[in-house]
């Protein structure tokens, strides 16, 4: 993906490459009298200079404006923008897929190009003979340090690839949006990070190159200085902070977003929880629903584009997007024969709920627990579920009757483990 190279007929060969775009459009050398930006006025590029402000409430510096200061010398990109930017729309209409375009006329090539993609992902036969997934090399790309992120707004999704960690087979092609570390590779390449700054960044955030007085952070942190839990796009919030209290019995947290209206929206809804342990102690979650609502569709197999939940349980990696999952996914959704755990390595867990289309439903039990209550998983932590068809036909007479009804329909019957 990485490869930003400014001022060369190099970016504009690299992009032909990636775009299909006719090479003879694009190499005719760039020179300073090419009309500004600002000059340009067809509708699509419109559509591009809008974008281009979404991008920038969402995080890119305000050098940004410096790089349509450059464009303004570079209308070549601006072309390739455009191009990328009407394919996006024709296709989609998700903010995702045209930050996508939006990052290739930066010179950003796809993430599962980069020079280090083979630790992380398995290729189909048909992916090696294919364009869109030539491997990059150390020479001819820059990471910058960013860590392989599978949620990057540049990564595909399923086309035959497999993840080396199988739990993020659904966040590759996702398309959630630019990543914290997508912008911190745009802002290091175009050396827009502060020199100077007036504000200490908490837990992994940087200074705002809009300004240098707020931080951008990881995702799941917010606040001016990253120091709190991104209050999300609701409001009021959906999402909260939540303690884990207890270690012999689970706490359950249920939630919903999003509408059931089948619209796709142009941006996601999204709610972040944190769910803390005591010091010292780490959280433990097992999921009931992760989820549509009944007979309501979702995608999955691409990635979790339209709905779904991030878990972040990874201290040392809260600078890449977490594992996504949707549509009541059997590795992530614990069933009585089936319990699940997935356990953080910190004091915090991190759940992003997110929506596109369609609502999304959640239910998670919780508890802290350290390396001697870690795999002892107490009765109100097991799933408990209706295991009868016709359990809402039984009264809670019958319920308080007949003792196999009792056991058989517990959440009928309220008698799930408390
Ligand atoms: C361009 O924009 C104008 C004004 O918004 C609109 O009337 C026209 O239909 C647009 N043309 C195309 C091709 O989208
Ligand atoms: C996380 O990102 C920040 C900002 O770019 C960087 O300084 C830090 O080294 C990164 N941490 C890891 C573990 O990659």
């Amino acid at each position: 993906m990485f490869r930003l190279v400014l001022i060369s007929s190099l970016l504009a060969i690299s992009l032909a490459a990636t775009v299909n775009l006719r090479l003879p459009n694009l190499v005719p050398a760039v020179t300073n009298d090419l009309p500004d930006f600002s000059d340009i006025t067809d509708n699509i590029t419109d559509i591009v200079k809008a974008r281009f402000d979404d991008l920038v409430s969402k995080g890119l510096g305000r050098h940004v404006q410096e790089l349509i200061g450059i464009q303004k010398k570079l209308k070549i990109i601006n072309k390739i923008a455009a191009e990328q930017v009407k394919k996006a729309n024709a296709n989609s209409g998700r903010f995702g897929a045209i930050a996508h375009e939006i990052f290739h006329a930066f010179g950003v090539f796809h993430h599962h190009s980069r020079s280090d993609r083979d630790t992380y992902l398995t290729l189909s036969a048909a992916n090696q003979d294919d364009n869109q997934f030539t491997k990059l090399t150390t020479s001819d790309s820059y990471n910058y340090g960013t860590m392989y992120d599978y949620g990057s707004v540049m990564h595909y999704g399923l086309d035959g690839m497999t993840a080396v960690e199988t739990l993020y087979q659904s966040t590759m092609g996702a398309g959630l949006g630019p990543q914290f570390g997508d912008i911190v590779l745009i802002n290091t390449q175009y050396q827009c990070m502060c020199k100077s700054a007036t504000v200490t960044c908490a837990n992994g955030g940087y200074p705002n190159p809009n300004g240098c007085s707020t931080c951008l952070c990881r995702g799941g942190f917010g606040g001016s200085d990253c120091s709190v839990r991104d209050p999300g796009t609701e409001n009021p919030d959906v999402g909260v902070t939540l303690q884990a209290i207890a270690s012999d019995s689970c706490q359950t947290l249920v939630t919903s977003l999003g509408n059931d209206d089948g619209v796709i929206n142009l941006y996601y809804q999204k709610s972040w929880f944190w769910i803390q342990a005591p010091a010292g102690k780490q959280v433990q979650l097992i999921f009931q629903k992760a989820g549509t609502s009944p007979g309501v569709s979702y995608s999955q197999g691409y990635g979790c584009t339209d709905q779904g939940v991030e878990i972040k349980l990874k201290n040392g990696e809260f600078n890449r997007t977490g594992t996504l999952f949707c549509g009541d996914d059997p590795a992530l959704v614990s069933t009585p024969s089936n319990i699940i755990p997935f356990t953080s390595d910190s004091e915090l867990a991190i759940l992003q709920v997110y929506s596109q289309t369609n609502k999304f439903n959640l239910q998670v039990k919780y508890r802290y627990v350290d390396s001697t209550t870690l795999s002892t998983i107490p009765g109100s932590c097991q799933p408990c579920l209706d295991q009868y068809s016709n359990c809402n036909t039984f009264t809670s007479d019958v319920c308080a009757n007949n003792q196999n009804i009792a056991s058989g329909c517990p959440v009928t019957c309220g008698t799930c483990p408390k």
